[in-house]
């Protein structure tokens, strides 16, 4: 077994590789001057499992292109099985044309991927109208969750808490972390108008005055979605909000956005490299891929 990738999650990449006594290889990967993509392995891979560790941030196209090179490549090399790590899955929230004429990106970013890897291993996808990752891809797909980890932490740093999902889809984010540690927990409604432009709406209402707001989605992207909750929950008296997202791709000023909207702490995990990464998903890869050694 070799473990390689791509440059997004070097750092867990590298971790993997030393829990796994396997050895960590990096790839050569730089562009020709008009563009095009070299790379190279700089070890033989003939016969061996080789595991590519890419989180799909920074640089969503670059790394989809990155991976099918990465695996052909390791393939046309003998290598005996590619499996893909992605902490970060990019491309699953068009998982519908909302509007004719529109690709399908996460059907397409899945057949691409069936084509060349033999196994993908990605944590908390955004599954919304797929029921599992068996809808787009035809390779074993494993999905793990940070959710345990995400309910270890809080109940280790707060007190006096309640969770709170932005939206419809984050139940199954925030509810379950709620039962976990047996917390009070409420879903917002979201109404989306464009990528930078939402509302929410609480439905079911539970006391926020005096608690400690902990808002928790997926995907913290704009920061729009976890900022219009955090509106809403300063309006009913929180005493402090805080944001855990389990993907921290932070465009625009997300930051900004979200402290602005009354957020003072933000947490992410490490399946993308970020200054707010404080939970570490490793130990959840490293059972995973232990069943491969
Ligand atoms: C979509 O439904 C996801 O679960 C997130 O709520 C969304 O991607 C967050 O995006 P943004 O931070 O741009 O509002």
């Amino acid at each position: 077994m070799i473990v390689t990738s791509c440059g997004n999650s070097r750092t867990i990449a590298k971790k993997l590789a030393k829990k796994l006594s396997a050895p960590y290889s990096p790839l050569t990967l730089t562009s020709f001057p008009d563009g095009d993509i070299y790379l190279r392995y700089n070890t033989d891979v003939k016969g061996k499992k080789v595991i590519i560790v890419q989180s799909f941030q920074p640089l969503s196209d670059a790394s989809l292109f990155h991976i099918i090179f990465a695996a052909e490549a390791a393939k046309n090399q003998g290598a005996k099985k590619v499996i893909l790590v992605s902490p970060y899955l990019a491309y699953m929230r068009q998982d519908k044309a909302f509007n004719s004429g529109e690709a399908v990106s996460s059907r397409i970013m899945a057949k691409l991927l069936n084509q060349c890897i033999d196994k993908i291993i990605t944590i908390d996808p955004h599954l919304h109208r797929y029921k599992s990752l068996k809808d787009i891809f035809t390779i074993p797909a494993k999905c793990l969750t940070a959710n345990h980890l995400i309910a270890q932490y809080i109940s280790k740093h707060f007190k006096n808490e309640v969770i709170i999902g932005p939206d419809w889809e984050s139940y199954q984010w925030a509810e379950h972390i709620a039962k976990d540690i047996h917390v009070n927990v409420t879903v917002l409604e979201k109404t989306r108008f464009s990528s930078r432009k939402v509302k929410v709406k609480m439905m079911d209402t539970i006391p926020l005055r005096g608690k400690n707001v902990i808002i928790v989605d997926d995907i913290i992207s704009t920061g729009h979605t976890i900022a219009e909750a955090a509106k809403q929950a300063q309006k009913l008296g929180a005493l402090s909000i805080t944001a855990i997202g389990v993907h921290g791709l932070f465009v625009d000023n997300a930051l900004d956005t979200l402290k602005k909207a009354g957020v003072t702490k933000v947490i992410t995990t490490n399946c993308i490299e970020h200054k707010t990464n404080k939970i570490d998903i490793t130990p959840l890869l490293l059972e995973e891929l232990k069943k491969e050694k």
